[in-house]
């Protein structure tokens, strides 16, 4: 019997099952392939709230405040794993190439000071100053100095580490097929092996996460809408690794088509396509073409670079792109915590945070009433 039983092992169920058990829960977490190695692994680690927003609103609230928290944590979360978790806020650059863009960015910058936070508004000059290697026909650039990435597999292996540490149960190759319910409760989670006798369950399987959802029975029965209570949609991104250069570039650049990421070993991440392909989680010769070439455009250096490997991920999206955290409807022992899209590195730990307050405090008032489950049903 476990108080908490959680589905999904990528970053937010990890984050999860550490908050969880920290806050002095007993905890099981299910992962049907290996931890850390789905849409977690395919990430490039941004933690990119400021530069990603469109404008202020709630998405933008809990991402900057996610950003805020990532020293701290990452600090405890490197003196239990033992490890370095790579984070360097070493600032992005978002670059225009035309007028229109430019006045994009302009308009962006005004939303968000309005809100309080201040972007460095730079030309021409100022960018290349900034990153020396990116292309002369950037004109100007957004640039946020307090920005950047951390390394998602390693942030993924230390929460594991320190879940595990306070006692939480990790298990690797247990897929759900069901689970065993009393009236709107469930009683347990079953896999091939076991059935997990839990309080509460947490469904943080990313893109499956509708599929799992729908292994619920109906209620009421007989129910003629059999829509799964959670609509999670997969959108695929696909990415490079380049390498093979001496440090092309310092910080993150995101142009209009994807962006480049540095990563502490000299890598750099070249991503990522945005395509609606159901389950399809390969990479294609067009897609890696694309980021090959919306790499070069931005730093033309990198046509020399080496092609290291690549890899492709599903994004776990929603319908109105905002993620799922909290009581499921219909079943109040079931906590939907994904939806995260493109943002699950940076609001996985957070995430985690306030799914233990809503599950062991027995509270939710910090969650965001806009990324409740219920505005689905
Ligand atoms: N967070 C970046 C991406 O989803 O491509």
């Amino acid at each position: 019997m476990s108080d908490v039983v959680i589905i999904g092992g990528g970053i937010v169920g990890l984050a999860c099952a550490y908050e969880c058990a920290k806050a002095g829960a007993s905890v099981t977490l299910l992962e049907y392939g290996k931890t850390g190695m789905q849409a977690t692994n395919a990430a490039a680690g941004m933690l990119a709230p400021l530069v990603e927003a469109h404008e202020p609103g709630p998405m933008f609230d809990i991402g900057a405040q996610a950003l805020a928290e990532f020293p701290a944590l990452v600090a405890a979360l490197e003196s239990q794993a033992g490890f370095d978790i790579e984070l360097q806020l070493d600032g992005i650059l978002k670059v225009a190439f035309t007028n229109d863009q430019l006045h994009e960015l302009r308009e962006r910058r005004s939303r968000l000071a309005s809100a309080g936070h201040q972007l460095e508004l730079l030309d021409a000059a100022q960018c290349h100053e900034a990153e020396p290697r990116i292309s002369d026909r950037i004109i100007g650039a957004l640039y946020s100095p307090s920005e950047g990435s951390v390394s998602n597999q390693l942030l993924a292996l230390a929460l594991e580490r320190a879940a595990i540490l306070h006692g939480a149960t990790i298990q690797q190759r247990a897929a759900v097929t069901g689970f065993r319910t009393s009236r709107e409760r469930v009683t347990s989670v079953r896999t091939a092996e076991a059935d997990v006798a839990c309080d509460t369950v947490v469904i943080a399987a990313g893109a499956r996460s509708g599929q799992i959802a729908a292994k619920l029975p109906h209620r009421p029965p007989k129910t003629e809408d059999r829509r799964p209570p959670l609509p999670v949609h997969p959108i695929r991104g696909q990415m490079i690794a380049l390498g093979g250069m001496s440090t092309p570039i310092r910080s993150i650049v995101w142009g209009p088509d994807g962006y480049l990421v540095p990563r502490a070993n000299g890598i750099v991440f070249a991503g990522a396509t945005v395509e609606d392909v159901g389950f399809r989680r390969r990479t294609t010769q067009a897609g890696l073409q694309q980021m090959r070439s919306m790499a070069n455009a931005l730093v033309p250096q990198l046509a020399a670079a080496k092609h290291l490997f690549d890899w492709a991920g599903l994004r776990p999206a929603t319908p109105d792109g905002l993620p799922m955290i909290g009581p499921v409807p219909e079943w109040p022992n079931v906590v939907a915590a994904t939806g995260h899209y493109r943002n699950g590195v940076l609001l996985g730990p957070i995430t985690g945070r306030l799914v233990a307050d809503g599950i062991v405090h027995r509270d939710w008032s910090n969650v965001p009433a806009d990324f409740s489950p219920s505005r689905f049903s």
